[in-house]
């Protein structure tokens, strides 16, 4: 097995009474793609938030690439290399596709943002705005170099949807099909060069076609050896691009193994599917 990526040991996360993650370990190696499935509430996007920074842990260890980041914030995780989508989608409303993409950029500037370190500390947080305005009035040849650089990533992943967000890429996101909104998240998280893409329920509300639409590009990144951590209920497309599939009960891990072991383990047909006998086989919500 490859390196380890991503590793998770002990992770706690409670809601007043509720322990909605219970002391789970795991981990993501590199190039892996590590799928979580299970009930409604068993605790799967409070994991992908533990994991990404957006709430911090009760008890546990993170660690991204040797890194410790258990009490990091998103935007230092983001910085060390996980990206993530929302299981809600987030998009901006009133900004272009192009711009939502670029948003995501925005940490990575350097030579627009001079003296950024400065901004952590509370008393000389003015100093960087200063020069930052400075920068964007006067222009810098690295600034520039960097706009462009900007302008060519953002190119770089509204091509890898171009039938679909090239001709809207100047359309401002709350004109954008559901899909599109969905797509545009995932580009921004893409635009990043994420060691580890996260992704929460990122069919979420889509029809079939766009579904296998979806599938297909996953499918790409995973052959371009891009690693992924999937929350998805569609269990359809869970089994046909994971390596590895983890599901989770109540807060706990009930199984593990690939996708074939875990379709046929009793266990998690009872937990995951047993209480849904009306739903369809694809679709187990
Ligand atoms: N911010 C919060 N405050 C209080 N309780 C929360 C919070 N976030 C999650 N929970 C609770 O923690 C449990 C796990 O929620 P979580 O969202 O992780 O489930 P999930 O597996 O992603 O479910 P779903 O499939 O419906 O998205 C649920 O009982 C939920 O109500
Ligand atoms: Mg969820």
């Amino acid at each position: 097995m490859s390196e380890e990526l991503l590793t998770v040991t002990g992770l706690v996360r409670r809601f007043d009474g509720l322990t909605a993650v219970d002391d789970i370990s795991f981990a993501v190696h590199q190039g892996e793609v590590v799928s979580i499935i299970g009930p409604n509430g068993s605790g799967k996007t409070t994991t992908l938030n533990l994991v990404t920074g957006t709430i911090p842990p009760h008890a546990g260890q993170i660690v991204i690439d040797a890194e410790a980041i258990t009490r990091a914030d998103p935007v230092h995780v983001a910085e060390l290399g996980i990206a993530r989508t929302f299981q809600n989608g987030r998009v901006f409303a009133t900004l272009s596709v192009a711009d939502n993409i670029e948003v995501g950029l925005h940490s990575r500037l350097k030579a627009s943002r001079p003296l950024r370190r400065l901004s952590r500390i509370f008393l000389l947080r003015w100093i960087p705005l200063l020069a930052e305005l400075f920068v964007a009035i006067v222009g810098t040849p690295a600034a520039r170099r960097e706009r462009a650089e900007i302008d060519a990533r953002v190119a770089d992943e509204i091509g890898r949807f171009h039938a679909r967000l090239g001709p809207r890429q100047d359309d401002p996101a709350y004109s954008l099909s559901y899909a599109n909104r969905r797509r545009t998240e995932i580009a921004r998280a893409l635009a990043l060069g994420p060691k580890l893409l996260v992704l929460d329920e990122p069919t979420a509300g889509m029809n079939q076609s766009e579904t296998a639409e979806v599938l297909d590009q996953l499918l790409e990144l995973k052959a371009q050896g891009q690693a992924m951590l999937l929350v998805e209920h569609k269990l359809d497309l869970v089994m046909r691009v994971s390596d590895r599939v983890i599901v989770m009960d109540g807060g706990r891990i009930i199984a593990e193994g690939n996708p074939r072991a875990v379709r046929h383990n009793p266990v998690v047909i009872e937990a995951y599917l047993g209480r849904r006998r009306g739903a369809s086989e694809g679709e187990a919500r």
